[in-house]
């Protein structure tokens, strides 16, 4: 696809490649499925994902008939107790992992404590955790907070930046903590690559894959991912503060043991034995009672994914944020926006970020003309491209509106100034 993107030099040109572009586009029909609000173009999918059609239903279902009426009897007749399983096995499906190792539960930052201590103690005669400057930031807090609570004899956050990564690799290094996709940029890391340089050192790696579920092809078990965390409310389209997922590779389950032992993560929970005896399997990573409301409108979420193929997922991708750059160009905006995303498409996430000094206000003109992207200190302006619900036609009019606030810096009107508590 991205192939039949060549470069443009006029709006008409790019209207007319859309519209053949939508006309071959074999996830077209994945559009119907989600609930978009009319006459929005909607480029924030790698923040907040759409409503899907089946969880909009199933909202209504768990909390009028199962919570309403069955009321405590669901945790058996609607199999509420097996939900982290029956959703982490879904999730698996979409990350490349065969069946129990996966489990849905808890944030990437809750999840990310278990792994950490879980990971150090795995390597007891190492403390460094080797990570990346511009990783996530509560990717590096949760180490901090590791490192506060077990003191830096056994556990010492080591950042460098993405290019030295790979020399940083040595035998002080007991983890590896990376996101495979910059939150930021978009660019990928070889996952595959980097977890075999690791493991070459004897480091355990932890990937964090909150941007890339559900929109890129990934294959934890082929590429032997020891750990990995990642959220569902962006790309699988689990909705506001969805449970997250946690990923021990099968030959790790054994020994690994997580700190943060509540009483579901227990072999019996409903003996209420005083002693904790963790479960040997994937649920020893659940603590408390999981979020069901939200974990089962996630479960009607992920039937998206039925017989979806990712490889399709990701040339769609690739094309779309193709596309965008290519229409940049053509429409003369990439002097004012500079793109500090991968050009090449295979290193690049479902993201363009441009930068620009008022990428805050200009945000804003945006969404007030019904074109919804994000901002991240200082200066960036993300566009999300989810291939599931947006189309050619819908970046081209992304791009239009773009012009018009920069051409006529629309973007210096003081409305577009104003800072709610998230930006
Ligand atoms: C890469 C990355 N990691 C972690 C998080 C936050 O994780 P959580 O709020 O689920 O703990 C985000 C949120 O956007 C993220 O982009």
């Amino acid at each position: 696809m991205t192939n039949q993107i060549s470069a443009f030099t006029s709006l008409e040109e790019l209207k007319t490649a859309a519209a053949r572009l939508d006309s071959e586009d074999k996830l077209e029909s994945y559009g119907a499925l989600f609930d978009l609000p009319d006459d929005c173009i909607y480029l924030d999918g790698n923040s907040l994902g759409v409503l899907p059609v089946s969880a909009k239903k199933r909202a209504k279902e768990v909390v009028e008939q199962q919570w309403g009426r069955d009321l405590i009897s669901s945790w058996n007749t609607h199999n509420w107790i097996d939900l982290p399983i029956i959703v982490g096995e879904k999730i698996a499906k979409i990350v490349g992992a065969a069946p129990s190792q996966t489990l849905c539960c808890d944030s990437i930052s809750v999840n990310l404590f278990k792994l950490l201590c879980g990971a150090l103690n795995m390597r007891p005669n190492r403390k460094v955790v080797l990570s990346q400057q511009d990783n996530f930031p509560t990717d590096l807090y949760m180490v901090q907070g590791v490192e506060s609570l077990l003191s830096s004899q056994r556990c010492m956050l080591r950042t460098v930046d993405s290019n030295n990564l790979e020399a940083s690799l040595n035998e002080e290094v007991a983890v590896l903590l990376l996101t495979q996709v910059n939150y930021k940029t978009g660019y990928i890391h070889n996952m595959a690559k980097l977890t075999k340089l690791a493991h070459e050192k004897g480091i355990l790696v932890i990937w964090d894959l909150a941007h890339s579920a559900g929109v890129l092809d990934l294959k934890l078990d082929a590429w032997e991912v020891d750990f990995a965390v990642g959220c569902t409310y962006k790309y699988l389209n689990g909705g506001p503060g969805a449970p997250g997922f946690v990923y021990v590779a099968q030959r790790h389950l054994a020994q690994f043991k997580q700190p943060l032992s509540g009483w579901m993560g227990h072999s019996n929970p409903f003996q209420f034995s005083p002693n904790y005896q963790s479960n040997k399997n994937i649920s020893q990573c659940l603590t408390g009672t999981p979020a069901i409301i939200s974990m089962s409108i996630l479960d009607a979420a992920l039937d998206v994914f039925n017989n979806l193929s990712m490889l399709q997922v990701v040339e769609k991708s690739q094309a779309l944020t193709e596309f965008f750059i290519a229409g940049l160009t053509a429409l003369e905006l990439d002097t004012d926006l500079i793109c500090i995303s991968p050009l090449e498409p295979e290193l690049r996430g479902s993201q363009v970020a441009v930068t620009h000094p008022n990428a805050f206000a200009i945000c804003q003109a945006l969404i007030k003309r019904n074109v919804v992207a994000d901002f991240r200190a200082p200066n960036v302006l993300r566009f999300g491209f989810a291939p599931l619900y947006i189309g050619f036609s819908d970046v081209v009019r992304a791009l239009e509106s773009l012009k018009q606030i920069i051409a006529n810096k629309v973007y210096l009107n003081p409305e577009f100034e104003v800072k709610s508590k998230v930006t």
